[in-house]
């Protein structure tokens, strides 16, 4: 199907989809397809949870917008478990993961600016990813993303990721940074995780020089690292903290929380979205954040992710052409040592929905619902898939039937 009349900003697949159930998608032909990443970090819980439809169908029966001129007792509600559970004083709500980065760029600034400093910087990593608006496409570290869009933002300043000494260097260097912004792991960036020591003397520097040290969990954050935030695993609070993606489940909303300081600097006029905190989003989030923690799949997706990883070291041991397995939780990477695009369409043969990331590193973000056949399942197929794609089918392992309980036609 050509992309028309839409403008042509994705590569897709020729799939069209009608409905999700869990980890598959299934397609108008009826066709099922495994869905190892979740419509990149978003359904966490899985396509069409039933807690999140509920709550969706019976908020939008009851408002579905009144504008931020106005208090809802919905939004005040997610409001305050976002920041119970995050450890932060207040929420800006958002729609996507962009723009609560660009409310976090604009807190610094405002915080810049408050200290006297006209041009306030913002140290940010190489290989990050942040978003497609001018601001976030300029705090992301990454040449194609930027290429074509030129003249950038000013006022960012690029450090290599996991490196405390180049950010030292900025700290000796210049006057005018305000903050840092970082993803606990890379995900676009190629599933690299942050050295738990570098995080924390990120979090003293931005102490001894009064930075915000701000972190981006759009895509780490809602249960998927193992913790409902990837930093809770570092013993170490940041002072902005933003998320999207899996807050909503699908529905679309972001949010960037702030701590101190920082929390109190927007005052009215200085930021603001029509549709931030709808109703419908909020009720959405409550109901993943409330299904995260009654069906405890933060625990689910550390025990799920050990599994995944040891199993596919196992298959993996000794060949050349996986060079690293790495995880944190549901966050999972298998870099190869080479380019594999053609594993995206090799992959749908076998009806199986996979991201390569970085050019070659295939990223498995799956749903946080999954049962142990539907992880061993997902695995197997993966392993399968990456062994038929080098070559290596030696000891290419019997398939296992796909897990009962969801219709439709399996390849
Ligand atoms: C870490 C990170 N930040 C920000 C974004 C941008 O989020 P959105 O596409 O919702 O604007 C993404 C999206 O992939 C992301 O992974």
């Amino acid at each position: 199907m050509a992309d028309q009349p839409l403008l042509n900003t994705y590569g897709r697949l020729p799939i069209i989809f009608d409905h999700g159930q869990g980890p598959w998608l299934f397609d108008i032909e009826g066709r099922r397809y495994f869905d190892t990443f979740s419509g990149i970090a978003v359904s966490g819980l899985g396509h069409s949870h039933p807690a999140v439809t509920k709550a969706i169908q019976v908020q939008s029966e009851k408002l579905l917008h009144c504008s931020n001129l106005f208090h809802t007792a919905i939004q005040h509600k997610l409001a305050q478990e976002l920041c119970s559970y995050s450890g932060m004083d207040g929420v800006f709500l958002a729609n996507s993961g962009a723009e609560a980065n660009e409310a976090a760029i604009k807190l610094a600034r405002l915080y810049g600016h408050g200290r006297g400093i006209d041009a306030p910087a913002i140290v940010v990593m190489e290989r990050s990813f942040h978003g497609r608006t001018l601001a976030t496409l300029t705090a992301t570290g990454n040449r194609k993303v930027h290429a074509g869009f030129e003249p950038l933002v000013s006022g960012f300043i690029r450090v290599p990721f996991n490196d405390i000494g180049a950010l030292e260097a900025v700290a000796s260097s210049n006057r005018n940074v305000v903050a840092v912004l970082l993803e606990p792991v890379l995900g676009e960036g190629g599933l690299i995780l942050a050295d738990e020591q570098w995080l924390r003397d990120v979090r003293k520097l931005c102490d001894q020089q009064h930075w915000l040290m701000m972190l981006d969990e759009v895509q780490t954050g809602n249960g998927r690292s193992g913790q409902l935030f990837a930093y809770q695993h570092f013993g170490i609070l940041p002072d902005i903290v933003t998320t999207a993606k899996g807050l909503g489940n699908g529905f679309p909303i972001g949010a960037c929380l702030a701590r101190g300081k920082a929390a109190h600097l927007f005052k009215p006029g200085h930021h603001g979205s029509t549709f931030g905190g709808n109703a419908l989003a909020c009720a959405a989030a409550l109901a993943v954040l409330d299904t995260l923690h009654s069906e405890h799949l933060m625990q689910r997706a550390r025990d799920l992710g050990t599994r995944i990883v040891a199993q596919l070291e196992k298959a993996f041991s000794g060949v050349d052409y996986v060079k690293a397995i790495r995880g944190l939780g549901l966050m999972i990477g298998i870099e190869m040592t080479s380019e594999c695009p053609e594993l995206v369409p090799l992959a749908k043969t076998q009806g199986l929905l996979l991201n390569v990331t970085s050019e070659r590193v295939i990223r498995l973000l799956p749903a946080l619902t999954l049962t142990d056949a539907e992880a061993d399942f997902m695995v197997e197929r993966v392993v399968r898939i990456i062994k038929l794609y080098a070559g290596d089918d030696r000891q290419r392992p019997r398939t296992p039937p796909p897990p009962e309980g969801r219709r439709g036609t399996s390849h």
